[in-house]
């Protein structure tokens, strides 16, 4: 499949983003509509817990952006909502026999969606804590799946989205080509209140039918592989 990132005669037809104020940011921020039991459904996981974290606005620039479409399902989770213990599984999850009622319940989550957009901040090079141990404690429910990764920090977060890239194929999922980077720099004003330049929201289209396209793509070996487990 051929993957197309932006260019700049691209996002120059683009509005600059403006940020909504916080009075309309407010619920509902879960569930954007979707159109049919068929359309992929994607979860934009959001991977910061920290109080007064920037990653719920970026999450939300996400979600508005995704909700202009009408090919897929979108949903946030926000593992502030999910407060996972440190991984506290006596088996590897790739054995599939989760026993904590937590852990099942996180199984579930991931299970309903073909597909996730990571948005992660940098952290010490890497992605979060906190989304690590969320992606370690499941593993079947990730499988054959498309995944694409929406950075935030200082050089954009890439070192965490390239991490993200590398669990993901463990995880035996598929990364798609672009990775959009906020730079705290260029697309927050004051380092706190987010204001991407206009090419981003170019690439988080390019990223969102990216990730969609994937997840529809991967849908036959999901479906191949399921029925082989329940033999
Ligand atoms: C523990 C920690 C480590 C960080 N390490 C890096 C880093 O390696 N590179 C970077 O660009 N920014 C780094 N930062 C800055 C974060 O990317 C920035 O504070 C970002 O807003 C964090 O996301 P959050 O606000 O959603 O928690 C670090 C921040 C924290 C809290």
């Amino acid at each position: 499949m051929t993957a197309t990132t932006s260019n700049s005669s691209d996002a120059a037809a683009l509005p600059d983003y403006v940020p909504a104020p916080p009075s309309a940011l407010a619920p509902p921020l879960n569930e954007v509509p979707g159109g049919g039991e068929d359309m992929p459904r994607i979860a934009v996981i959001l991977g910061s817990t920290r109080p007064g974290r920037l990653g719920d606005q970026v999450a939300r620039w996400v979600m508005d952006q995704a909700r202009h479409r009408t090919d897929a399902e979108f949903e946030l989770i926000d593992l502030a909502d999910y407060p996972l213990p440190h991984l506290d599984e006596p088996l590897p999850p790739n054995m599939g026999a989760y026993q904590n009622a937590h852990t099942q319940e996180w199984a579930a989550v991931i299970g309903r969606f073909d597909g996730f957009v990571f948005v992660t901040p940098e952290y010490n090079h890497s992605t979060s804590g906190v989304l690590k141990n969320a992606i370690d404690y499941v593993y079947a429910e990730w499988n054959n799946k498309a995944m694409a990764v929406v950075s935030y920090g200082a050089a954009g977060g890439t070192r965490a989205a390239e991490h993200l890239r590398l669990i993901a194929g463990e995880l035996q999922m598929a990364d798609v080509r672009t990775n959009v980077a906020l730079s705290l720099f260029t697309d927050f004003r004051d380092f706190s209140e987010l204001a991407p330049a206009a090419y981003q929201t170019q690439a988080l289209e390019t990223m969102l039918g990216q990730v969609i396209a994937w997840s529809q793509a991967l849908a036959p070996l999901r479906h191949v592989t399921q029925a082989a487990q329940r033999r």
